[in-house]
């Protein structure tokens, strides 16, 4: 038995011989697919919901026993992928499942880059549960800075870190930072460092990813994002050897009561093992709108691209996978509402 096998109905192990993360990609396709419809038209909520089905109905279709562990929840008012709700079409292996359908369903809705569709998969029981926690304080970094950054450390001491790490100068390194009014101070203490500072309008899943992509220039993710989005980002660093520290961040003393009321503790520093206590899990993200990963869903006269990461911890390989899908085939095997005709029709 390997700390790699995955967990049978009763307890017993199986090995992993199956790269679910590769049957995830099906599955965030076609939820990019689904979103990317709605890309620009202002309506976040179906945007949300086509998204949302189109993973469902694939979801369903794959041979596991999920559970949702993070789903649609508070934030995006969502009825399904709700947390407990059981996924799959009921085979071992029994798996914990972590869904963003949109990633970005903001920049999806008003037509701006940067939106993923994402899932992360491990054994039943390993991911953890954000509770009432709404946000996190995140710090995510590549392989080269592992070990070397501490989220209760200075935002100066840990780019004075990564730089020694990297071999670089504060100066060379790139933070990103979600744009956002609670991280004036943050972006305040970066620009004192003298770090260059890449900020986000939304989607800190890729920002974190990024840092662990030595092509794309990102060194560092400092700030406070969804709960949700740092478990499922943990899984894609376990994969692509990067780190990322969390400290729960409630909003409020009402939060921070309900946070200790469901036996979280809000002080604790969050590693990657507590977020998905796992050397088996997968990663699978495929872009809606183009960002600086990934490509956003492109239409041709026969159907769409899309380009996915895919990321297993257990062998730490990182594919990207750029597919062709013809609408028309789409239309007859999926229920992914892709539009009447051609990808120029208008949706209902
Ligand atoms: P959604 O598209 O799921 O709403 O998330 C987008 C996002 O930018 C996340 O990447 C990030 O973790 C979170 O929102 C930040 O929350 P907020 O917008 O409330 O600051």
């Amino acid at each position: 038995m390997t700390s790699g096998d995955l967990l049978g109905h009763n307890g017993d192990r199986i090995r992993p011989d199956r790269n679910l993360a590769l049957e995830m990609t099906r599955v965030t396709e076609s939820a990019a697919i689904a979103a990317s419809r709605w890309m620009g038209r202002g309506d976040l909520k179906a945007a949300d919901g086509a998204a949302v089905d189109a993973m469902r109905f694939t979801l369903s279709t794959v041979a596991m026993d999920g559970v949702v562990v993070i789903g649609e929840g508070e934030k995006d008012e969502a009825p399904m992928l709700y947390n407990g709700e059981r996924i799959g079409d009921g085979s071992l292996p029994a798996v914990d499942v972590a869904v963003d359908p949109i990633d970005g369903t903001r920049p999806t809705a008003f037509g701006r880059g940067g939106a993923l569709s994402v899932i992360a998969i491990a054994e039943r029981g390993t991911m953890f549960d954000p509770g009432p926690c709404f946000y996190m304080n995140k710090l995510a970094v590549g392989a080269e800075a592992v070990g070397r950054v501490s989220i209760e450390a200075s935002v100066q001491e840990n780019l004075r870190e990564i730089a020694r790490a990297k071999r670089s100068s504060v100066g060379e390194l790139t933070a990103i930072v979600l744009d956002r009014p609670r991280h004036e101070d943050l972006i305040e203490e970066i620009r004192i460092a003298g770090a260059r500072i890449r900020l986000i309008p939304d989607g800190d899943v890729a920002g974190a990813i990024a840092t662990a992509w030595p092509e794309s220039g990102a060194d560092v993710l400092f700030g406070i994002g969804g709960t949700p989005e740092g478990v499922i980002t943990a899984a894609a660093l376990k994969g692509m050897g990067g780190e990322l520290q969390g400290k729960l961040a409630p909003r409020d003393e009402a939060e921070r009561r309900r946070v200790v009321a469901s036996g979280l503790d809000p002080d604790a520093v969050l590693s990657l093992d507590d977020l998905v206590d796992s050397d088996n899990c997968f990663f699978a993200a495929t872009g809606i709108t183009d960002g600086e990963l990934l490509h956003g869903v492109r239409y041709t006269n026969v159907g769409a691209i899309t380009q996915s990461l895919v990321v297993r911890s257990q062998s730490g390989t990182v594919r990207f996978i750029s597919a062709y899908h013809r609408l028309e085939k789409m239309r007859q095997y999926h229920l992914i509402d892709v539009g009447p005709e051609g990808p120029g029709e208008a949706m209902g």
